[in-house]
């Protein structure tokens, strides 16, 4: 070997020991979530579904309809595979159908056992199709003036009836008066939206959905936002995105387009002002959680083993387009399934997925979710046995109900000590790095409950305050500024203790206590 040899080695290992120097001192990521931009989350901008058409009825509404005439709901019958009747008095899961949305005005409506509600040749309304087609195809009338009051149009050119309890077909000729008598009528009520990337595409349709979502990822995250987090001490942003990215430009029906640029967008603006990104899998094809952030059409969970080959071939996508680029921060392989059962899938998933990113990069770290409660340790030996993993958990004082009834110090409590210990479970010596990948300073804190109104009351009559004149209404307020600044502190504090950092839910939000932008703004939260 000659001594140009051993001087371009000598080069290497300098830059080399350099290069992890530089990317050591990074860690922990100060982040903060681009959520809602390249993944919609209807809830943090719901304006952005105003120019739908019938915006209620988006895929993955669930809706109950209630025959006026009889008074009963409409039910499949053993929760599908039979047929649909009209003779429940109440409504729950077996009497709750799922839209897929056809067209503005077209729809499909998915019973409890996934089966579709169509017509047979006898007219009889039977829930029996696995996929929708023509019979299956309603088109749903709304009383303009009470739109909750519908009629529902089969695809023969008939309008639904509830003749009897056991009797409901696709044959009533003719108009109506809306009368309650008519058997035609049906009250409609929504039980639950969603509000993702899927109904935002599917809702525009394809004539209107590229300019709308190009419109939104061109102006919701630009350069002044990273220029803005960087001033602010922020290092690192993760951004959600979506399976269908692996397939820009010309992604599945109805997703669209676009997504890909807008990413490879931030990677240049994260470059240009000293940030990482960390790429975040959120929405996973069949749906990881159910949630509007899952991609999910209709809110089931179907992501697994059949899953696991297209979902490794995103992270592949992902892995080669950016595993070498220097501000990458890591790649997430699928934030927050809840998958129970699914448990062995999941690993077999992120053995793969990781083998994937590794096939382009021996470096780029590798983010995998906790996917159990919040202080599992189940999975722990198993992350342990890949090299540059970091495990991802969120925390939320919020959706569950061990927290509605926590004050504002117990809250804050419960920061410093089970959230300390949860996250102390999760971060080990030598072994893989931990991340809180989000959490948010907004909370279950509320004002005064129903309960607290009545102790109240309760407390006047029976107390020594009989005056002339009393009310049950009191200076109790929500949380003050200073609540949420020892709340978020809290968290800072503790949080900063993972060590490949924390990233906060979310960026921008029409909720000012979710919106990190406006908590910096306006003084809340200091970095
Ligand atoms: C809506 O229903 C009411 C009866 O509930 C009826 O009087 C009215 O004409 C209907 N409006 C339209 C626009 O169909």
């Amino acid at each position: 070997m000659g001594s140009q040899n051993y001087l371009s080695i000598l080069m290497a290992l300098f830059l080399c020991s350099c290069y992890s120097h530089t990317s050591a001192q990074n860690l922990p990521y100060k982040a903060v979530n681009l959520g809602n931009w390249l993944v919609t989350e209807g809830w943090m901008k719901p304006s952005l579904f105003d120019g739908i058409v019938n915006k209620d009825l988006l895929d993955g509404t669930q809706v109950q309809l209630k025959s006026t005439k009889l008074q009963k709901f409409l039910v499949a019958e053993n929760g599908g595979g039979d047929n649909v009747l009209a003779n429940r008095d109440s409504a729950s899961g077996w009497e709750t159908f799922r839209i897929w949305r056809v067209s503005d005005s077209t729809f499909n409506f998915r019973v409890f056992s996934k089966q579709f509600i169509g017509f047979d040749s006898g007219n009889k309304l039977v829930a029996t199709s696995n996929s929708p087609s023509n019979p299956e195809t309603f088109q749903i009338i709304k009383n303009r003036s009470d739109p909750n009051k519908i009629r529902i149009k089969a695809s023969n050119g008939l309008f639904l009836q509830a003749k009897s309890e056991t009797v409901v077909s696709a044959d009533y000729h003719g108009p109506t008066n809306w009368e309650d008598n008519d058997p035609s009528v049906f009250l409609m009520t929504i039980v639950k939206t969603l509000q993702g990337e899927y109904q935002i595409t599917n809702g525009y349709g394809p004539q209107r959905a590229p300019q709308v979502m190009q419109d939104h990822w061109n102006t919701y995250i630009t350069e002044e936002d990273f220029k803005f987090m960087s001033a602010n001490g922020l290092t690192a942003v993760r951004i959600p995105v979506g399976w269908w990215i692996a397939h820009d430009p010309n992604p599945p029906k109805p997703f669209v387009g676009g997504s890909l640029a807008a990413l490879d967008s931030a990677f240049t603006w994260a470059q240009n002002h000293g940030m990482k990104v960390i790429v975040d899998l959120h929405a996973v094809q069949g749906s990881q959680n159910g949630n509007d952030h899952s991609g999910a059409r209709d809110g089931y969970t179907e992501w697994g083993d059949s899953y696991i080959p297209d979902t490794v071939a995103v992270i592949d996508f992902l892995a080669q387009r950016y595993g070498n680029k220097p501000s990458l921060g890591g790649i997430g392989l699928m934030s927050g399934p809840t998958l129970g059962p699914n448990l062995d899938s999941l690993k077999k998933y992120y053995q793969q997925a990781h083998a994937a990113v590794r096939k382009h990069s021996e470096t780029a770290y590798v983010i995998m979710s906790n996917p159990l409660d919040h202080g599992s340790k189940e999975l722990l030996s198993f992350f342990g046995g890949f090299n540059r993993v970091v495990i991802d958990v969120h925390y939320y004082n919020l959706y569950s109900d061990e927290f509605n009834n926590m004050n504002v110090q117990q809250n804050i409590d419960y920061i410093y000590n089970q959230r300390a210990s949860d996250l102390s479970g999760v971060t080990t010596t030598n072994g893989p790095l931990s991340f809180v990948g989000e959490w948010t300073a907004e909370w279950a804190v509320r004002g005064a409950s129903t309960e607290d109104y009545q102790r109240f009351a309760k407390c006047v009559i029976y107390g020594d305050y009989m005056t002339g004149e009393w009310t049950a209404e009191w200076a109790v307020r929500g949380p003050s500024m200073e609540d949420y600044q020892r709340f978020a502190k809290a968290q800072l504090e503790v949080y900063s203790r993972a060590t490949f950092g924390w990233a906060y839910w979310v960026y921008k939000c029409q909720d000012d206590h979710w919106s990190l932008k406006w908590m910096i703004e306006n003084g809340y939260i200091k970095l």
